[in-house]
């Protein structure tokens, strides 16, 4: 039996030019640049103004930029998966478009919805394809236009989130390298915590709705905190209990960017040194989707073939896990 794992063989990722920085969001609501840094690491994110673009505006530039960075021909690519819980529209696929427009002419291609997980989610989906034997070359993209569903009137969210877009190349590898292992749950006790009340089955958008303001993102931020904190500690102690991994052979913890004290409280549970921890949140803030392909992205340079990364996450939902991979290239 051939024992194939799946590999990350590229990185891509595009962020919006416009910054918008704490002391903008101080014109919008009542906060301030003191509050943001030290309550969440973020000093700014990034805000896609650009008329008429949605998220996969911002997805295939990142796809683009995988298929540029990897060298591959486009037709080549089997399976497109984008992650987002900002789709450009309901019912017709973010994918399909970012696969048409990559050029991923032979590709099929899917969402996944699963919050701030759904990179994480992708990733199990994508790995198991290749390691099933049946597909070659998987693009996962995790991307979001959190501006669209932001209330700029609303401090415990509008201050958090930014917009951004990250993916990644898999293929077969018979070296043994990329994801090793993994732990992935969710459960709906999280619902009423985190999520975006109308717009869906259960609520359709009506006047009401809208006069409501129900159409934006509402968190129980603390509540939200609390579990994130809890769970992404306990998936990630999970898989490195599991896989003989810690502070001395951990090279990097990936962990997602929603709070800077909640990476910080995962780390110190895995005893682990600034310099073994990911962070971009101070210049992105929480891209939902994006921040652990986006994290791919901007370490990239500083990652070696052999590292050991511990990835984390956590969403509405709720949704969490954490995986374990090797870096191939
Ligand atoms: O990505 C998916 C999952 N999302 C998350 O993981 C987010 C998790 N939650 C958080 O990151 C944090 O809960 C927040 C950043 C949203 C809020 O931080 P917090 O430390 O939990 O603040 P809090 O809601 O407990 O509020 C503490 C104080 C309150 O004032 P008092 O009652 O102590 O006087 C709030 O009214 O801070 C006040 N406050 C603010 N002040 C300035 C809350 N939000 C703000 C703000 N600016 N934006």
């Amino acid at each position: 039996m051939s024992n194939i794992t799946a590999a990350i063989t590229a990185v891509g990722g595009y962020v919006p030019d416009y910054v918008m920085t704490n002391k903008e969001l101080e014109t919008m609501v009542d906060t301030n640049d003191e509050w943001i840094r030290s309550r969440t690491g973020i000093e700014e994110r990034r805000i896609l103004k650009e008329e008429g673009a949605g998220t996969s505006f911002m997805a295939i530039k990142a796809g683009n930029e995988i298929i540029e960075k990897s060298g591959i021909d486009a037709k080549d690519i089997d399976l497109v998966i984008v992650t987002t819980a900002t789709p450009d529209m309901n019912v017709a696929s973010t994918a399909s478009h970012v696969a048409t427009q990559i050029g991923a002419v032979n590709a099929f291609g899917y969402d996944i919805s699963a919050a701030c997980s759904g990179f994480v989610y992708g990733l199990s989906t994508g790995s198991a394809f290749i390691e099933s034997g049946k597909y070659k070359k998987v693009i996962v993209i995790g991307a979001d236009k959190m501006s669209s569903i932001v209330d700029y009137t609303d401090r415990n969210t509008c201050i958090i989130f930014g917009d951004g877009a990250g993916g990644v190349l898999l293929e077969p590898n018979t070296e043994g390298y990329g994801l090793q292992d993994e732990y992935l749950r969710s459960d709906s006790v999280g619902r009423e915590f985190l999520n975006m009340e109308a717009g869906g089955s259960l609520l359709p958008p009506s006047h009401e709705t809208v006069d409501n303001r129900q159409h934006f993102i509402r968190q129980d931020g603390r509540t939200v905190f609390k579990y994130a904190v809890s769970k992404m500690t306990e998936a990630a102690t999970i898989i490195a209990e599991r896989n003989d991994l810690n502070s001395d052979n951990i090279t990097w913890l990936a962990a997602h960017q929603a709070n800077k004290r909640i990476i910080n409280a995962i780390s110190s549970r895995l005893n682990l040194k600034d310099e073994q921890v990911m962070m971009n949140i101070e210049k992105y803030g929480n891209t939902t989707n994006g921040t652990i392909p986006l994290l791919l992205w901007d370490y990239e340079e500083k990652l070696k073939k052999g590292d050991k990364i511990i990835i984390a996450a956590f969403g509405g939902g709720f949704t969490w896990g954490s995986q374990y991979l090797t870096w191939a290239y």
